[in-house]
């Protein structure tokens, strides 16, 4: 077991920057706001951080990470980017987005980063903390969400402290996050395949390549571990697809269908993501009352949105 520490709240300017890049470059593992939601950073070349964080979440397993970096020229330093990754780089980057590339040989990450697979997952987050913090430490940093494993994604500095305080060093404090849900991430096979819905809407891809994106099936040959089916989940059973709330449950509504809390009360996708994981850790606050949720629409956002709610919803082990 690491030391149990006292998390440090970081101030989101020079000093909390260069205090967040000291801790990471000396082996510490500090939360940082992104524009979907909060990261627990190690640096990515440090074994040890890197072991520390699957302690810290409580993983159990080694899934892999996405390596965050501040540009192209230091993704190119980690991993081959070509053809149809380059354009979507073009396209999104710095964004929501997560390409899985082949690893270069030099790239000198630590071998669980990709937990043994020839590829890694990177992301050039379009946060104005985050990129400053990651041109200060000057190496790649691996982000999963600041979380215990399992839980719901923090999207507020109140939240990573509530999950994971005690047990890292420091969280730089950048206020709410503005997308709300994690990026999108989107391997090759070698056609583009989508592997997990996100921050960035599908469409927006399908457009930027002029074709459908592939979906993940069974036996693609490709695989995005750690899509475990009951994640995001808070203490209180979770029921989709609501009309009403029945005796005893809380309400999250969306748009015309409304609660006690409410997505958007005008129906805006973005709005919904934005909010999501803030809503359902202050319904788990409030309560054991099992929390019934309005029928969100299969489109843009709204898939990252049903895919967290479903595997809030899941049945747990
Ligand atoms: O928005 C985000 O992406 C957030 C913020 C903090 O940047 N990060 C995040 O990281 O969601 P994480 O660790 O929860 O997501 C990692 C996921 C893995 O569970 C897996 O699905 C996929 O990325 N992944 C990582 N490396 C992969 C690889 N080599 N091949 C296939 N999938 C991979
Ligand atoms: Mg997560």
């Amino acid at each position: 077991m690491a030391d149990v520490h006292d998390t440090e709240t970081l101030a989101p300017d020079a000093a909390g920057i260069a205090r967040a890049a000291e801790l990471l470059l000396g082996g510490g593992l500090v939360s940082f706001p992104t524009e979907t939601v909060y990261g627990l950073g190690g640096v990515a070349t440090d074994d040890v951080a890197v072991a520390r964080i699957f302690e810290a979440k409580g993983r159990p397993h080694f899934n892999p990470l996405i390596a965050h970096v501040p540009d192209l020229d230091a993704v190119s330093r980690i991993a081959e980017l070509t053809g149809r990754a380059h354009d979507l780089a073009q396209a999104f980057w710095p964004g929501p987005l997560t390409l899985v590339l082949p690893t270069r040989p030099d790239a000198g990450l630590s071998p669980l980063v990709s937990a043994g697979l020839p590829t890694v997952a990177v992301r050039v987050p379009d946060h104005p903390l985050a990129q400053k913090l990651l041109r200060a430490v000057g190496r790649p940093v691996v982000a999963p969400s600041a979380n215990p494993s399992g839980r719901i994604s923090p999207t507020e500095t109140a939240h990573v402290l509530a999950g994971l305080g005690g047990q890292i060093e420091a969280v730089l404090d950048g206020g709410p996050c503005a997308v709300g849900v994690e990026s999108t991430i989107v391997g090759f096979n070698p056609e583009p395949v989508l592997l997990r819905p996100g921050g960035l809407p599908t469409e927006a891809i399908e457009d930027a390549l002029g074709a459908p994106l592939a979906r993940r099936t069974e036996g693609a040959g490709i695989n995005a571990p750690g899509q475990l089916a009951s994640h995001y989940a808070p203490d209180a059973r979770v029921r989709l697809d609501a009309e009403t709330a029945r005796p005893g449950e809380r309400m999250l509504g969306f748009g015309a269908v409304d609660g006690e809390m409410n997505l958007s009360p005008s129906g805006d996708l973005v709005e919904a993501a934005a909010n999501l994981f803030r809503m359902l850790h202050a319904l788990d606050r409030a309560g054991d009352a099992p929390i019934a949720v309005a029928k969100v629409p299969e489109t843009g956002l709204g898939r990252a949105i049903n895919d967290r709610l479903r595997r809030a919803a899941a049945p747990r082990d």
